[in-house]
């Protein structure tokens, strides 16, 4: 056995959603600089044709532009990804929002739309892409979840809900699907400094706060996933299904 390539995702077809900005598009460069050819896709049309022709210098990368909450958009997604590169190896399910509010006064305009971008796309791109990967005997999903699947997260029930159904829909599929060599693991980020963060960021007292629950004493970056993305995504994980890798600087292990 030869281990030097165990990291490789050469030869491989991955689709990376809400890959325009932040995590997603940290984790797509760094699928393209391990040699996959990469579908980007996202709803920002305009951050996305930025972020395409950054990314081109680091391999065969397709912007694909698209509401992910939109069905037919995502059937598109999926067959055009097949017509131009044949299969699916991997599914990054990245692309997320949220929406706090107090419980009860949760709008429930925005409770179906979380719903909608962020569970409902994942399960039926999931649907989509795995059944080519079932086809194929061959595959890799990785969703990401967050620490408040876990952890109480006030004023964001929406958010926290729809996670954690995320997180127990990677480990069904993973149950269902590991017979057919398709597996399904959950990328779960702490605190990391993107727009979606931002705001808390930037207020000095909660950057420091949420800094000092970490054993590492700060914030995590987008980089900081792209790591266990690959690990996940390549042969180097091909024993490893229905998992939850915890990247949060150790704010889950902090206690005495
Ligand atoms: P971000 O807001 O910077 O990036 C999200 C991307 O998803 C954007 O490019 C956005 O245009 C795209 N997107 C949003 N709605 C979409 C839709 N309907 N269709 C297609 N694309 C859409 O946020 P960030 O932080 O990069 O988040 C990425 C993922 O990481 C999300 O699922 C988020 O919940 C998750 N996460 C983030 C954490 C953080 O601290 N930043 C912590 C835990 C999880």
């Amino acid at each position: 056995m030869v281990y030097s390539h165990i990291f490789s995702l050469n030869q491989k077809v991955a689709i990376v959603t809400g890959a325009a900005r932040g995590n997603g598009k940290a984790m797509a460069k760094g699928f393209l600089e391990a040699g996959a050819t990469v579908v980007i896709a996202d709803i920002n049309e305009t951050q996305l044709g930025k972020t395409h022709k950054e990314l081109q210098e680091d391999g065969e990368v397709f912007p694909f532009p698209l509401d992910i909450a939109d069905e037919s958009a995502r059937e598109k997604l999926v067959t055009e990804t097949l017509r131009k590169f044949k299969k699916i190896d991997i599914l990054l399910n990245n692309a997320g929002i949220t929406f706090p509010s107090e419980a009860l006064k949760y709008p429930e305009e925005m409770w179906n739309r979380i719903y909608q971008v962020n569970l409902k796309s994942s399960f039926h791109l999931c649907r989509l892409a795995g059944k080519v990967m079932l086809e194929n005997r061959s595959g890799s999903i990785i969703n990401i979840t967050s620490l408040s699947t876990d952890l109480g997260f006030p004023n964001n029930s929406a958010y926290s809900t729809f996670k954690g159904g995320l997180k127990a829909l990677s480990k069904s599929l993973a149950a269902e699907w590991g017979p057919f060599n398709v597996r399904v693991n959950n990328l779960c980020p702490g605190y990391i400094v993107t727009d979606m963060t931002k705001k808390a960021y930037d207020d000095p007292k909660v950057q420091a706060a949420r800094a000092e629950k970490t054993l590492l004493k700060r914030w995590g970056r987008p980089d900081d996933l792209v790591g266990a993305a690959i690990f996940l995504a390549s042969p180097a994980s091909s024993y490893i299904t229905g998992q939850d890798i915890i990247i949060d600087g150790g704010w889950t292990s902090n206690g005495l």
